[in-house]
């Protein structure tokens, strides 16, 4: 597992406002893809806790292939509609997923994960990947969470170069 401390008086609201801050100063001044969704995953995992894969799929042609992420190694291809990342990627929304055993198709890439936040990656209306969450505990992600996490990835959108990734 990916472990950190959190300080019990800081709310999470708090905690991802000051995550979105973090995302603005760590990227600022680069211009590299790669480098940039490097350092927006490890800022995650740095920054969650209770969690136990944080990380990305790019969109390649039909396929969402593996990005950089943090955690144990990952399947690398979903196929379009499959699993939680297929699902999110094509209703376009955020999928929360309170148990990974009750979601027909899950993809258990690490058996320790019990629930999953996926947010779709869109860039002026065109799909570029997913943000994928998972924790080793049910019902680790709430409203909050997603709140949290599609504000990320809105920071995100406008500072990676995706036509370049
Ligand atoms: N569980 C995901 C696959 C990716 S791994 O969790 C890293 C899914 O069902 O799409």
């Amino acid at each position: 597992m990916l472990k950190i401390e959190v300080d019990p008086n800081v709310s999470r609201v708090e905690r991802y406002r000051v995550l979105e801050t973090s995302l603005v100063s760590l990227l600022e001044g680069e211009s590299d893809p790669l480098a940039n969704l490097s350092n927006a995953a490890a800022l995650l995992a740095q920054s969650l806790d209770r969690i136990n894969w944080c990380g990305f799929y790019l969109l390649r042609g039909e396929e969402l292939v593996l990005g950089p992420f943090q955690g144990k190694p990952a399947c690398v291809r979903i196929a379009p509609g499959k699993g939680v990342c297929g699902t999110a990627a094509a209703r376009r929304e955020t999928v929360v997923v309170p148990d990974v055993n009750r979601f027909p198709g899950h993809i258990a890439c690490d058996p320790a994960s019990r629930s999953e936040i996926v947010v779709p990656i869109q860039e002026n209306g065109v799909l570029r990947g997913v943000l994928d969450v998972d924790a080793p505990e049910p019902a680790r992600f709430d409203e909050e969470d997603r709140n949290g996490l599609e504000r990320f990835v809105a920071v995100l959108i406008p500072r990676v170069a995706w036509g370049r990734l």
